[in-house]
């Protein structure tokens, strides 16, 4: 099916649809600058997201996490919301039912307008202590080192799942309603690689959902959606909207 043929069956699938649930990834913060993790710019210095974004990185070299976070955050505040963040604001007033969760920390989504975002893997734009656990919205640029916490003096971290960590089961619950109610699920600008969002569209599927992937490129998940369409997604998802 080309694009056009896929869009427009997919319109057609929205039409009669009461409950939509989104999954985005990095994908749809690229048409903004924010770099995907996994893409041409995804190396920040020599190391990859997976060797930075752990509780044993933190341990073991704090700073450095910290300036891969504060770099992230400089050029993050630079970026603003794209179109396709913008329709997915719009397409939220058309449904009865419309669930947006997010795997980008980049708080892009709220930028744009967005409400009731599920962030799964938690907002760079806070911090947690990591003595006492107390969060807190942080947006200083850059960010002090080493951050320290105003109730207890303990280090800062951001408030974010690294990887090795579990989702907060509340979150994987709205995921889960979210994903076992919907008639139609858009996956947008995701590689699809990375648990537990990476088997969303099937647990999707199997509980009925139309599943539509939108991305730059083919991922392991396409094979199993009922609809993939290849393009930006600053492109594509405004035309999903009515
Ligand atoms: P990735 O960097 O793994 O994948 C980005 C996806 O977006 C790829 O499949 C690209 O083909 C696609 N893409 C790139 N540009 C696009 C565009 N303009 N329009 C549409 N698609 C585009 O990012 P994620 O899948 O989000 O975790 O990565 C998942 C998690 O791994 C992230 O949340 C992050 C990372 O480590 C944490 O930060 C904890």
């Amino acid at each position: 099916m080309d694009n056009q043929a896929a869009i427009k069956k997919v319109r057609t699938k929205l039409k009669s649809a009461k409950s939509i649930a989104v999954l985005t990834g990095a994908g749809i913060s690229a048409d903004s600058g924010v770099p995907t993790f996994r893409g041409a710019e995804g190396l920040w210095k020599q190391y990859r997201a997976e060797e930075l974004a752990s509780p044993d990185a933190f341990a073991r070299d704090p700073k450095l996490v910290w300036e891969w976070y504060s770099w992230r955050r400089e050029l993050i505040a630079t970026k603003v919301p794209n179109p396709a963040h913008e329709a997915l604001v719009t397409m939220a007033r058309q449904f009865p039912s419309f669930v947006l969760i997010t795997q980008n920390v980049d708080g892009l989504h709220r930028k744009a307008g967005s409400e009731d975002i599920v962030e799964m893997h938690g907002n760079i734009w806070k911090v947690r202590c990591t003595k006492c656990s107390t969060m807190t919205d942080n947006h200083d640029l850059p960010i002090a080192y080493p951050p320290e916490c105003t109730a207890c003096g303990g280090m800062l971290r951001p408030h974010i799942v690294w990887f090795g960590e579990s989702l907060d089961p509340q979150v994987m619950d709205q995921c889960m309603q979210a994903l076992q109610s919907c008639d139609v699920l858009l996956v947008i600008g995701t590689s699809g690689v990375v648990h537990p969002a990476a088997s969303f569209a099937m647990m999707a599927k199997g509980a009925g959902a139309y599943t539509v992937e939108i991305n730059l490129d083919p991922t392991p998940s396409s094979g199993t959606m009922d609809t993939v369409i290849n393009g930006k997604a600053k492109d594509v998802v405004p035309l999903l909207v009515s």
